[in-house]
Parts: C-alpha cells; structure tokens; sequence
C-alpha cells in the first residue's frame, strides 16, 4: 500500500522543516572553527586514514592543532603527505608493535583502532606517563544487548564468557570494546575520555549502511520503507563526532559519552524524506510493516540500513555529551554531503559498495513489494 496522504504531508512537513535555511544555517557549522583554542596541542592519532581517522585530521587542523598518526601505513597511504605518519603496528607482538612511539610525548591521543583488549592495554600503558588525555573511541554496542530502552552512559555493558578472546564477531564485538575501554581507563585513570558513537555516517563512509538510503532514493520509483516510519534512529555524522572528540582534548572533559544524533528524536520517515528532500529526484514510499518484512526474510538493520525496532539502541540518551558541548549539524547537509561524495565515486567503487550486505538488490526490493500489494 502507498504512503496514504497523511503521512505524506506529514513527512512532507517534516523534509521541509529538514532544509528550512534558519534552523539548518544556524546548525550547519559543528564547533565554532573561527574560534581558535587557547593552547596549540601536539595529537597523536592511533589510526587516521580510513573514515572517522580524517575527519578528526581535518577537525584538528582546523582547530590549529598538530597531528601524528601511526599505523601500518597499508590503508590510503597517499593521504596527509604533510604529516608526520609513524609506522607500527598495534599488536605490540607483530612486526615492530608499538616501537615507533616510544620516547615521544604528546598532549594527547585519539585511539580509533583499538578493538582487542591486548592492543588497547599494550598503547594506553606506554602512552600514559607521555601523553596528558586518551580519547578512546568505543561504541553503543558495548551496552548489555538485552537493554530495551533507556540506555545512558551508566547502564551496563555486556560481558565475555572468555575475557582473552581476540576473535571479532558481531557478539564479541562490543564487549571486546568495554574491556578496551576498561584497559584505558585503568592505565590513565581520570585521563581517559570514551565516546561511544552510534552509526557513524558521512562522506568517506564505505560500509554503505547509511548511503544505501540516498543511493536508492536516487534512483527513483517505489522504494520500499520499513515499518511505519514513526520508528526512531540514530546516526551521528563522523565530522560532528571528529568535532567532539578533539573538544573533549581541548576542554580536558574525561568520561564517558554516548555520541548519538541528531539532537532530538529522528524517524525512520525523517530520515527517507530529509534524503529526497535534499536529493530530488522522483520516488514513492511504500511503507510495509515490519512483521511482514520479518516473514519475508527483510532484517533489520542489515537488508534495511538503519532501521532497528529491537533492542534499546535507537534509543539511546546524548544528553550527557550535549552538555559538555557536542553539535550536530542538520540532517540535510548530512545526508545531501553523503549523496554528494558517493556520486563522486567511479561506478565501479559505487558498485562494490552496493554488493556489500546492506542493503536490499533492486530485484529482491521489487519481489518483496509485489508480495505486499498482493497481500493487500
Ligand atoms: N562505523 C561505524 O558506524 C562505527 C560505529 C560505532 C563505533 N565505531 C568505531 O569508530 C572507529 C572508526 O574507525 P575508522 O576505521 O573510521 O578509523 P580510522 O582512523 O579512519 O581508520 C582506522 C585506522 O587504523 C589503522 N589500523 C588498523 N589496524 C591497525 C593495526 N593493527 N595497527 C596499526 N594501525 C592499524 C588503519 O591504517 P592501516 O590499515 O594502514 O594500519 C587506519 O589508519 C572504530 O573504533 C569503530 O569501532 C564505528
């Protein structure tokens, strides 16, 4: 069944309050970049060159900072010519580990690719007496996934049967994360500062979990929509979190933060026609309930990107990190910078983004709608 006209002048009002110019212009801009801080500060980077890692170069150099990353010099190695780039690895046991950062001191280190307790514990030991603060980047699946509703910072997080494990599942993946953090936290205690982020999107995003959303609208004709659209999500921009991350270093805030956007609640149909509303181009909605996209085999999250009914983790309370400071740009410009650098790409990088798992193939959309007409 279509999108009866109700819901679409709803959803109508909705885009067009997402690309009103007052309200979008004045939150457009994350931190106040003309605003230079206080003190110049030396950040290490333990990661920088695949998707969050240059968000916060940019957002460090915008800021007047000065920036060393370390890695394997394997991915996008051309990128940053002008830093300063050190080579190692984080598991201290392969190659030359960690050596590379032994007798240097900075203000400060951002880790965006710690997800093994071993590594995580191995940087924040030999970083604590060099470096003032450790920004440690985690994420909301770190809490208790039998969490419903209502998760804040202080709920709990879920745990290993077997604390040792090195091996990254989609069960052990945000209890390896809460241990990482731990590991930080006991090394530099009252330095440590964890943000944990929700779906991270943005230009330089290559999972597609978010860009199949713009991708699709794009191409026009019916889309299929999950739910109602009264569902609630949460995506946070990786240059409003790159923003924050490098304002906790210069405020000196330690803790823990949920990084979770937008600001206020946001639904599924916010998010598909704030899309179209800063994309064009002409689609239709057809909104089928989620029971019967369960039926059909349609996930959640995966075959539908974004969308999650279960579990407490659309959810989850910002309020913490909207106190100390964290902005969000307007979804409009989320959305339309996304649309922008995916069209940017060849068709062939266009193309493997698309064969990844999110997402649902055009085929398989058209035989899950027809299956819904039919049913009605
Ligand atoms: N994407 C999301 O939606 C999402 C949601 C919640 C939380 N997060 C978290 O956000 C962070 C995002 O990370 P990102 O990948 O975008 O960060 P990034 O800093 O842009 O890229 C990862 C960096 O880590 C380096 N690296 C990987 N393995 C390494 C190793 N063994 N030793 C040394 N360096 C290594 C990579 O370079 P080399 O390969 O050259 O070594 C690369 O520079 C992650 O911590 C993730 O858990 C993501």
């Amino acid at each position: 069944m279509n999108t009866t006209r109700r819901d679409f002048l709803q959803a109508s009002a909705v885009a067009a309050s997402l690309v009103g110019l007052g309200s979008a212009t004045s939150r457009v801009m994350a931190l106040p970049s003309n605003r230079r801080p206080a003190k110049k500060l030396k950040i290490l980077i333990l990661g920088g060159t695949r998707f969050l890692g240059p968000a916060l170069v940019k957002s460090a150099q915008a800021r007047g900072h000065e920036v060393t990353l370390f890695n394997r010099g394997r991915s996008n190695p051309h990128l940053f010519p002008d830093i300063e780039k050190l080579i190692g690895d984080r598991d201290p046991e392969k190659n030359d580990g960690l050596k590379a950062l032994e007798g240097r001191t900075w203000d400060a280190v951002v880790d965006t690719s710690g997800y093994i307790t071993r590594h995580a514990r191995a940087s924040a030991e030999l970083l604590a007496e060099v470096v003032g603060q450790y920004v440690f980047i985690s994420t909301i699946s770190v809490y208790d996934e039998s969490l419903q509703s209502g998760i804040n910072e202080e709920s709990p997080v879920g745990q290993l049967d077997d604390p040792s494990i090195e091996v990254i599942t989609d069960g052990s993946f945000g209890p390896l994360k809460a241990l990482c953090e731990q590991a930080v936290e006991t090394a530099l205690p009252g330095r440590s500062t964890i943000i944990r982020p929700g779906l991270i999107v943005g230009p330089l995003d290559t999972t597609y979990r978010y860009t199949y959303w713009p991708d699709r609208i794009a191409r026009g004709g019916e889309v299929l929509a999950p739910g109602d659209g009264h569902d609630p999500v949460q995506i946070i921009d990786v240059r409003d979190l790159a923003d924050f991350s490098i304002h906790c270093l210069e405020k000196g805030h330690t803790g823990v933060y949920n990084a979770v956007g937008p600001e206020c609640r946001f639904t599924m149909a916010e998010l598909v026609h704030g899309c179209k509303a800063v994309i064009g181009g002409c689609c239709t909605y057809t909104w089928v309930p989620g029971g019967f996209l369960i039926a059909q085999g349609v996930s959640e999250w995966t075959d539908m990107p974004v969308w999650v009914t279960s579990g407490g983790l659309s959810t989850v309370s910002n309020d913490r990190a909207r106190e100390k400071g964290i902005r969000f740009r307007t979804y409009a410009v989320t959305a339309k910078d996304t649309f922008d650098w995916f069209s940017s790409l060849s068709e062939a990088m266009r193309e493997k983004q698309r064969q990844q798992s999110s997402g649902i193939s055009p085929d398989r959309e058209s035989r899950i709608l027809k299956a819904w007409f039919d049913s009605q």
